[in-house]
């Protein structure tokens, strides 16, 4: 996703700063090309030759040092980059950057770049509570400076609050957000439903799948970067969930009926990954169900959520669903089209390889109101969901010009 594009990484001196590491080879595997610059004070945390190793290109330390070419070289690298990310960012250098100070490499490029600035503070919670810190926040922010928030957890001083730097997932999505993404779902209200439900029997036990969510959560976090508001329905998910978006969690098919229903009417793009148990227990039992031979249990349909926005569904709105099966793909997929209205629907054969619930990638083929039909190759997840939305995108506009 970041192919080609000039990552200019800036480490200071924070105790998180041995995290940059996991950074530059995240964004290198991403495709990109990383230069580092680190101010003195990193240099006393972590060595610049894990940087040199990891970007495989020259770390910069000191404004006077002996050239790596015969460029001015802050000018060249300020030029170079695509963006410029501070991460971890000390108070020291967001009050410099805050100041327009230029008294080391860092700063002077900081001032001299034209690409878009991204900062991940990490420092003690008082530090960054700070009137002085909140203050530079504030002005950084007015000039345009994206600020990747900090977590709360235990910090490096023993103390816990907020001011852990970012996961590094966060600080990833922020730069593919500001350095590869159209946004061309501005504007846009997209509802994605991910994971699976569970169908609770008695304290103890819960009918549910194999679902983990990873698919819907990569749709979400896909339109997330491409401008759109996004509110994710969340059931039973194994992979980690984006920031930036509004999440609700939910537990049985009941309860994500009401939560999709509640955001339904709000929303531009519905995309129903989620795998919803078709059935749930007649009844629940208050106790553990005791061991007594064979039993059987008795079962109810659960509400169809995506068969009622068919049928509720706005002129405009655009309606996205799932299909999965072992057999006859197509005509199950295309059936399913039809009967719950919807303008797509994306195919998955369950038994394809590396694919299907707990895979990283997926076989899928989309089929939309219009007739078409189109199989995709294998690919990683969130490929697939750049495919979906792309496709929705493109709905979107046809519906528009229509208009
Ligand atoms: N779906 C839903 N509510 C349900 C069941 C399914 O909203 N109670 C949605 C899923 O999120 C998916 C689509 O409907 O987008 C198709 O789900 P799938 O399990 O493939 O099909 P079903 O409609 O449940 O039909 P069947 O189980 O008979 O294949």
């Amino acid at each position: 996703m970041l192919n080609g594009t000039h990552i200019l990484l800036g480490v200071t001196g924070s105790i998180a700063a041995y995290k940059a590491a996991d950074l530059v080879s995240r964004f290198k595997k991403l495709g990109a090309e990383v230069k580092v610059i680190m101010t003195r004070s990193a240099t006393e945390l972590i060595a610049p030759l894990t940087f040199q190793s990891l970007s495989q290109n020259p770390v910069y330390t000191d404004m006077f040092e002996t050239p790596h070419s015969w460029e001015t070289e802050h000018i060249s690298l300020a030029k170079w980059a695509d963006v410029l990310l501070v991460a971890p960012a000390t108070a020291n250098i967001l009050a410099k950057l805050a100041c327009g100070i230029a008294d080391d490499m860092l700063s002077t490029v900081a001032l001299a770049t034209r690409a878009p600035i991204l900062v991940a503070p990490a420092m003690n919670t008082a530090m960054l509570e700070h009137a002085a810190v909140q203050e530079n926040i504030k002005t950084l922010q007015s000039r345009g400076v994206l600020f990747i928030e900090p977590e709360e957890g235990r910090l490096a001083c023993g103390d816990t609050g907020r001011g852990k730097l970012a996961a590094a997932e966060d600080i990833t999505d922020a730069v593919l957000y500001t350095a590869a993404c159209p946004k061309d779902l501005a504007g846009l209200s997209v509802l994605v439903t991910a994971g699976a439900t569970m169908e609770p029997l008695d304290p103890v036990r819960f009918l549910t799948n194999h679902s983990s969510g990873r698919m819907g959560i990569e749709i979400a976090r896909m339109a997330k970067m491409r401008g759109a508001s996004v509110t994710l329905v969340a059931g039973m998910v194994n992979v980690r969930i984006p920031t930036g978006m509004n999440v609700i969690r939910v537990e049985s098919a009941r309860d994500m009926h009401m939560a999709c229903m509640e955001h339904f009417r709000q929303a531009d793009i519905v995309i129903k990954a989620a795998a919803v148990a078709d059935y749930r227990p007649t009844a629940y039992a208050e106790n553990k169900i005791k061991k007594a031979g064979d039993m059987n249990i008795s079962l109810e349909q659960n509400p169809d959520i995506l068969a009622e926005m068919g049928e509720k569904k706005k002129e405009g709105q655009l309606l996205i669903g799932f299909c999965m099966e072992t057999e006859q793909l197509e005509e199950n997929a295309e059936i399913k089209l039809q009967k719950k209205n919807l303008d797509m629907i994306v195919a998955n054969h369950l038994l394809a390889e590396n694919a299907g619930f707990q895979a990283d990638n997926n076989t899928v083929t989309i089929l939309s109101r219009t007739g078409t039909k189109e199989a995709l190759p294998n690919m990683p997840k969130w490929m697939v969901a750049g495919e979906i939305l792309n496709r929705a995108f493109h709905m979107k506009q046809l519906d528009k010009k229509r208009d």
